[in-house]
């Protein structure tokens, strides 16, 4: 069985096909416009969805084209319905519930945070239920039990900023180019310790929450202060960086341990676009404790891609529904899948 994957909730157009039978990616096209809005500091949501009109069908051609296989193979089509930009959203459900109306083939509706977590099973395929999941992405910190696929329960989320958008928030006061994280990843290699007593806030809270705003005005702060000695010097944005990544990943951390040993579970899976940090991976796997193991999709596969949309819509097959209206959820929530 053949499902065509299509993810544009923010700002990279995905399209995948997976053979549901053979488990396995048969082609994916990945056009990403960070480039565009790094001009900007931040993703603009208008020039966003405008970009995935454009890109969508050069896209879907190259990808049939290379693949040597005709549209008409497909047997279903799956698109993030949501969370995301309302937007891009719209795209992509337009161009979906529009290929299923023209090939007569059902068009199944996937949840973006799902689809990132499952895509670790793609991955690797022996991952076994239950399982905890850790999602960082640039819009959401989401700590959730896994029980089955479909069924999840949120432990904890992000009380104000989302890890990914702190990352992004602190690298655009240093100067450097969207999107952030990436680029502290790299910086960071080059910088040290330097004591800058940045907070982690509301690590020791008897909840499993995040918080990154305090951190975000803390390096505020500390770059305002570091600018009046001198000119920001490349070593000091460094060490910014440096500090800036080690505080945010304590607090991912220490979280996670919390939840695994409270809800006595062994295994997380982490996805999203900051679990392709190699730093958060090294600390994960050293840190977490004995007998316990972090999983991760492919660095490929952690941020936004049309792969794991076409993976989730298989597993979600047999729960689609008829339904020819166009209908996104900028904010479904993941506990929530099932009311859609
Ligand atoms: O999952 P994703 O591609 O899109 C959303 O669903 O938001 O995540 C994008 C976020 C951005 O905030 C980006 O800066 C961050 O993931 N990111 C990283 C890295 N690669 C992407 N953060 C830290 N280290 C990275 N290597
Ligand atoms: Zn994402």
């Amino acid at each position: 069985m053949l499902v065509l994957g299509i993810e544009t909730s923010c700002d990279e157009t995905g399209i995948a096909l997976y053979d549901g039978k053979q488990n396995k990616i048969i082609f994916e096209c990945l056009y990403s416009q960070a480039n565009k809005h790094s001009l900007y500091g931040g993703v603009v949501p208008e020039l966003a969805a405008r970009d995935h009109v454009n890109k969508f069908l050069p896209l879907l051609k190259k990808g049939f084209k290379d693949s040597g296989l005709s549209l008409k193979a497909i047997d279903a089509i799956a698109y993030t319905k949501g969370p995301g930009l309302r937007g891009p959203l719209m795209v992509g459900a337009s161009f979906a519930k529009s290929l299923g109306f023209a090939l007569n083939k059902p068009v199944i509706d996937v949840h973006h945070m799902e689809a990132h977590l499952l895509m670790a099973k793609y991955d690797d395929p022996n991952l076994s239920y239950p399982f905890l999941t850790l999602l960082v992405s640039g819009g959401h910190t989401i700590l959730a039990k896994v029980d089955k696929s479909g069924s999840y329960k949120i432990l904890g989320q992000t009380i104000d900023d989302a890890v990914g958008e702190a990352f992004d928030k602190t690298a655009k006061m240093l100067g450097l180019k969207y999107p952030g994280g990436p680029e502290i990843e790299k910086r960071s290699i080059q910088g040290k310790s330097m004591d800058y007593n940045f907070p982690r806030p509301i690590i020791n809270s008897d909840d499993y929450n995040f918080s990154f705003s305090g951190l975000k005005t803390a390096v505020l702060y500390k770059v305002n202060s570091l600018k009046k000695k001198e000119k920001l010097s490349e070593e000091s944005i460094s060490n910014v960086c440096y500090e800036f990544q080690n505080a945010a990943i304590d607090c991912l951390l220490h979280k996670t341990k919390k939840a695994l040993k409270d809800f006595d579970l062994t295994q997380v899976v982490l996805s999203g676009g900051v679990a392709a940090n190699k730093e958060l991976r090294r600390r994960f796997s050293e840190e977490l404790g004995t007998g316990c193991s972090s999983i991760y999709p492919d660095f490929s596969h952690c941020t936004d891609n049309g792969a794991m949309i076409a993976f989730t819509g298989f597993e979600k097959f047999n729960l689609s529904k008829e339904d020819n209206r166009i209908f996104v959820n900028p904010r479904w929530s993941l506990e929530e899948i099932a009311n859609g």
